[in-house]
């Protein structure tokens, strides 16, 4: 009760009160996956092992997650008439609407496997979801670039096949570097889940009128694109390069910023539940240190990125706000010195937190006491009144 509704259970959980996915305690900037700590898991598991987690809730054990892989791994391919939906978009449009888009259509393919409430349809739905987002994600990118799109190779692991379907040509062999893999795999599992997040909390409440797992996705991508959530890495590298261009000065960005220019944010800082060091950020920033420095060596905006932080947390204004850098700051210098353009840097995250929005989406359907998502409001319109004629008016 708020003092002014009172707030159903029902309600309360499908508006994403509840949940044993994902813990967060934002003050003291510690993020668990069903009780794991997110160290642990960067370092020691994968980001299919950590999907295995999320939506089923346990570690698998090796016959689990290879079973588990192997079914993803066969499920990679594209029906043939799904790869001519690409063909309807212009080459420079955005990948993000494009994936959404494709989500959506991916669901006319199985029309007869779509229902909610039918266990095997939602796993098999799981599977080609954590399966074809890659390829669709994949192929967006081709046809902006104009490449022809590849066929998925299955002898190659989750992270390698999407890499090759990203920046391979069928005139060359594509050859992996181990080294990005192993990082685009372990950013994709920070990426895995964040408890209730805008794009999270859009796919349990577009799932709470019981549309079917690829709609609520597509949903989800559609609210992760925004520049305040999803969108903010990109955004980030655009920043980066405006204070480049500008003369490097960060000081001067850091004054536009406190003096509140319109449209002037420091991207990838802040939060609406860490008040402290987002744990993910710390993590990600090892990773660039480490594979910039082999990847991008003349790359300055990482020098320019670490002296801009090492000011904010220095300055009573962001301070005082609780200000500090999240999951977004760092990721985009990475995926830049990956070969990825800014555009597929949100598409990147949304790869990453597919398992989550799975995971959100399957426990909040098999909750009974789920209902429809309806918020109720406070009324502050005008009170009752009677029609006006026009020529009264
Ligand atoms: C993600 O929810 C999740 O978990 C999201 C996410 C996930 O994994 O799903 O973690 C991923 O979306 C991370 C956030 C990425 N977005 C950005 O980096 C965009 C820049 N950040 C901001 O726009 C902002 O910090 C938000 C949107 C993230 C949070 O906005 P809030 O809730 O308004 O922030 P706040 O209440 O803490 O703000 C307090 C003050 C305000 O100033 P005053 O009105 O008090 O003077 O801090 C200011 C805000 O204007 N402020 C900023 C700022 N963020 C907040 N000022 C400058 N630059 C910023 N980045």
């Amino acid at each position: 009760t708020t003092g002014m509704v009172t707030l159903d259970p029902g309600f309360v959980n499908t508006a994403a009160c509840s949940s044993e996915i994902t813990y967060i305690d934002g003050d003291a900037g510690i993020l668990r996956y069903r009780g794991y700590p997110i160290e642990q898991l960067a370092e020691k598991s994968s980001f299919l092992e950590v999907s295995y987690l999320l939506i089923h809730g346990e570690l698998p054990t090796d016959t689990q997650l290879r079973e588990f892989t192997q079914q993803i791994t066969r499920h990679t391919l594209l029906d043939e008439d799904l790869k001519r939906f690409f063909d309807g978009f212009p080459r420079d449009a955005h990948p993000m609407p494009v994936l959404s888009s494709a989500v959506s259509a991916l669901s006319t393919f199985y029309q007869d496997n779509l229902n909610p409430f039918d266990e095997p349809n939602v796993h098999l739905s799981t599977i080609r979801l954590l399966a074809k987002v890659p390829t669709l994600a994949a192929y967006a990118y081709k046809k902006s670039v104009g490449q022809p799109l590849l066929y998925p190779d299955n002898s190659l692991n989750y992270v390698e096949n999407f890499l090759r379907l990203c920046f391979g040509l069928p005139a060359e062999p594509y050859e992996i570097d181990p080294e990005v893999a192993k990082a685009l795999d372990m950013l994709f599992t920070l990426h895995a889940d964040h408890e209730q997040n805008c794009s999270t909390s859009t796919v349990r409440v577009v799932g709470s009128s019981e549309a079917n797992l690829f709609a609520s996705i597509s949903a989800g991508i559609m609210a992760l694109f925004g520049p305040l959530h999803g969108g903010a890495n990109a955004a980030v590298l655009d920043m980066l390069e405006d204070i480049r261009d500008q003369g490097g000065d960060v000081n001067a960005y850091v004054n536009r910023v406190k003096n509140k220019e319109p449209g002037v944010k420091l991207m990838g800082f802040g939060h609406r539940v860490y008040k402290n060091y987002d744990p993910r950020a710390r993590i990600v920033k090892a990773t660039a240190d480490q594979l910039l420095t082999k990847l991008a060596p003349n790359d300055h905006l990482l020098e320019l990125a670490t002296q801009l932080e090492e000011v904010a947390l220095h300055d009573d204004y962001f301070i005082s706000r609780k200000l500090y850098p999240n999951v977004d700051f760092y990721t985009g210098l990475i995926y830049r010195a990956m070969g990825f353009p800014t555009k597929m840097f949100t598409v990147l995250f949304a790869i990453g937190r597919l398992p989550g929005w799975i995971a959100h989406y399957r426990e909040m359907i098999h909750d009974p006491a789920t209902k429809i998502a309806r918020p109720r409001q406070v009324y502050t319109g005008p009170a009752e009144r009677d029609f006006l004629e026009i020529e009264k008016r």
